[in-house]
């Protein structure tokens, strides 16, 4: 079994899965554990819809279908937020890595809409899990679904598993609620897709950099500030 810090380090997003499936127990096994994620009083405010198989194809088939007809995404969150400053930069430096590690130059519209098409159809993923707020949620129940989310692709790591969180997923939160059988109760934020990695799609060599701690974190140790 990997350590936490192996399970941190080499957690990445994986955008190219093989088509086997995880065993339903082992799926099972790690969602049990998942849920001893932290959360406001405990309130465990994720509900997660895990597909497979069919229902997972036909779903990618109709969010495909409808970004390809021009159907306008209508998030349940807003999707559109444009960066700025450092944030605009990272943001910058992990589309190259990503669309570098493809061949895809930057300012190549068709195949870069092409490339984030793929996250209708879940990467080609075996699985997906779309982890719904409850509509009465806000900001801070959003963020124990992160921590939740976060626990999940760790513990998908350790065994194995590759996975992509996927704000993209929210897009069409309506075609994904119909799909369901849900009601305007359940807003999505984002899923993760998951499953073994296929090493041979382009997408998986991309690696996204990041800040150091001096860039990120302030110590503060005098009783005052001056
Ligand atoms: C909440 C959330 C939403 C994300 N949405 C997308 C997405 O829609 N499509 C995608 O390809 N990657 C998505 N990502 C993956 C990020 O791009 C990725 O985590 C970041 O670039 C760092 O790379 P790494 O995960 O490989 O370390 C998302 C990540 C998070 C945490």
């Amino acid at each position: 079994m990997m350590s936490i810090d192996e399970a941190v380090a080499t957690r990445r997003s994986v955008r190219g899965y093989l088509p086997d499936e995880v065993p339903q127990d082992r799926l099972r096994e790690l969602l049990a554990l998942a849920q001893l994620s932290p959360s406001n009083c405990n309130i465990q405010p994720w509900i997660t819809h895990v597909l497979s198989g069919p229902s997972l194809r036909s779903l990618g088939d109709k969010m495909v279908a409808a970004a390809e007809a021009g159907i306008p995404p209508d998030p349940d969150f807003p999707a559109d937020r444009k960066f700025e400053g450092i944030y605009r930069a990272r943001q910058i430096d992990a589309a190259v890595q990503l669309y570098g590690a493809m061949g895809i130059d930057r300012h190549d519209r068709p195949r870069r809409d092409w490339a984030y098409r793929r996250n209708l159809d879940f990467f080609g993923a075996p699985h997906a899990a779309l982890i719904f707020l409850h509509h009465t949620f806000e900001e801070r129940e959003a963020v124990d679904l992160g921590i939740y989310a976060q626990t999940l692709m760790l513990l998908l790591t350790s065994r194995g598993i590759s996975s992509c969180a996927q704000g993209a997923l929210g897009l069409y939160p309506g075609i994904i609620r119909d799909h369901l059988g849900l009601t305007q109760t359940h807003r999505l934020i984002f899923g993760i897709s998951f499953g073994y990695e296929d090493p041979a799609v382009e997408a998986n060599r991309a690696r996204a950099g990041r800040a150091g701690v001096e860039d990120a974190v302030v110590f503060h140790r005098d009783a005052a500030r001056a």
